[in-house]
């Protein structure tokens, strides 16, 4: 850059594999500059060594930051681009240079052009460093670095894998799941929409639940909430720092914080972190439920820069678009708004990030296959509570089941959440709703979701879906998990 130019410039260490840390740099590099317009992801390494030589090690670390390192950082900058509403560009350092010209069957082309800027793919070629230099490699090294790896061969070993997983996977799709519906809800952000409005109350009272898109945040959702996972990468002392007392003897928090993984019959097989109310909500004099007035508990550092201020900020987010829904749905279902949204109006709310570390079976007591080849990792339950949403991470595997009793699976979408009905909706739209039973399931390996449940404050009354008295929703909670939020007793 010329010495006599104005422009200022700053530089961010990144990691560009990760992806938690790639989504907290880029959002720290938009708010200092007011925004983002252009990118050029030109990180990349080379072990410079040939196929015969090159160990699974040198040949992960290249792909990752060779590949997943620019897809990392072209999809965080292209939420930047769709968030702002101003298209943006991509300047790819590709040897081939080419300039692209917007492709009208790529999505993300055509949602960047109607933000009203093209996205530029520009090829400025051959980067001068030491990697392009062939006088750097030894004389054996060049010749077969030339001539050992030719696309054929690639493709042929394609066609040899190819029949033999296609018929293993033939035999275990058994069953298929039709995907819950999506909506686009932008149309509320000006404060209601009558179609919308019925689409999502009709849909919720068809199949218990819908995917919805366009809200206010969602174009960077899917950054922030692979940032709000980080949690999970810090070092299990590090997270058990904020245990609950249930696994951390000594500390004072039983509700909020860190939920490890354990091994018991029948326990499920995963880890989370509950965020409530920030500050804490009070809670009416009910045995069992003190709990309710504890403050969050955070790990002693963040896992990425700002992460507590972005849960936070994320709570909030996830907490207005829940109302502005309970105010539609009251709208679509042609009741008085007031009787949706006063049990909502406060501030209570629960976010929480769940990682799933395997399947459960048969031998955990828990439900075996569903016939898909998939066993559950969260068995069929309703949330307590006004509404939930569910964001899930590319494995997907939530599956909720309608008043017609068939099971949909919620697809996954980018800057989509999965909306169903908590056990309180029942009694507050006279029997128009009904709780929504779900369930997760998942093949193999890590499952990723962030749930998000609406809530009454504590001393509201509410009535249960089977009727009855109006109880605080502090009650209401005990009753339906007695003991869940008490000091386990001693031995
Ligand atoms: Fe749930």
């Amino acid at each position: 850059m010329s010495p006599n130019a104005s422009a200022k410039a700053r530089a961010y260490r990144l990691d560009v594999t990760d992806a938690a840390e790639t989504a907290a740099v880029f959002r720290r590099a938009a708010d200092w500059m007011g925004g983002l317009d252009l990118l050029a992801a030109n990180a990349g390494i080379s072990t410079m060594n040939p196929v015969v030589d090159l160990t699974e090690e040198e040949w992960d670390a290249n792909m990752a930051v060779n590949a997943k390192g620019v897809f990392l950082s072209n999809r965080e900058a292209v939420r930047h681009f769709l968030a702002a509403g101003a298209g943006g560009a991509i300047v790819a350092p590709r040897i081939d240079a080419r300039l692209h010209e917007p492709r009208p069957n790529r999505d993300e082309d055509t949602r960047l052009k109607q933000a009203g800027r093209p996205v530029l793919e520009a090829g400025p070629g051959v980067t001068d460093t030491g990697l392009t230099e062939p006088d750097r490699l030894p004389t054996s090294r060049r010749a077969r670095t030339s001539t050992a790896i030719r696309p054929v061969m690639s493709w042929r070993f394609a066609r040899r894998i190819r029949p033999a997983s296609c018929s293993g996977a033939r035999r275990t799709m058994t069953v298929r799941f039709e995907p819950t519906r999506a909506i686009d809800i932008a149309a509320l952000l000006d404060g209601g929409d009558a179609a919308t409005d019925r689409a999502v109350a009709e849909v919720l009272a068809s199949h218990g639940g819908a995917v919805v898109t366009g809200f206010a945040g969602a174009g960077d959702l899917d950054g922030r909430m692979a940032e709000a996972l980080a949690f999970f990468r810090m070092e299990r002392e590090a997270k058990l720092s904020c245990a609950v007392r249930r696994y951390a003897p000594g500390h004072a928090n039983l509700y909020r914080g860190f939920h490890p993984s354990w091994e018991a019959p029948g326990s499920p097989r995963k880890e989370s972190f509950d965020i409530g109310p920030e500050p804490p909500l009070t809670s009416p004099d009910v045995p069992g439920a003190e709990s309710f007035r504890e403050a969050n508990v955070w790990p002693g550092r963040d896992p990425v820069p700002g992460w507590r201020d972005t849960m936070l900020d994320l709570q909030r987010l996830l907490r207005d678009l829940a109302v502005t829904l309970m105010a539609s749905v009251a709208r679509g279902l042609g009741l008085a708004e007031e009787r949706l949204l006063a049990p909502a109006r406060g501030r209570n709310a629960t976010l929480r990030l769940l990682r799933y570390t395997a399947p459960g079976g048969p031998d955990r007591g828990e439900i075996g296959e569903i016939g898909d080849g998939r066993r559950a990792v969260a068995e069929a339950h309703v949330d307590t509570g006004l509404l939930s949403t569910i964001w899930q991470d590319a494995a997907g595997g939530l599956q909720l089941r309608g008043p017609d009793g068939v099971w949909r699976e919620a697809p996954v979408v980018a800057g989509g959440l999965s909306l169903h009905c908590g056990d309180l909706m029942a009694a507050l739209t006279g029997g128009r709703l009904a709780g929504t039973l779900h369930r997760a399931v998942a093949r193999n390996g890590e499952r990723h979701s962030v749930g998000f449940f609406l809530e009454p404050d504590f001393e509201t009354g509410v009535v249960a879906p089977r009727g009855g008295a109006a109880v605080s929703y502090a009650r209401h909670l005990v009753n339906e998990f007695p003991g869940r939020f008490e000091a386990p007793k001693a031995a």
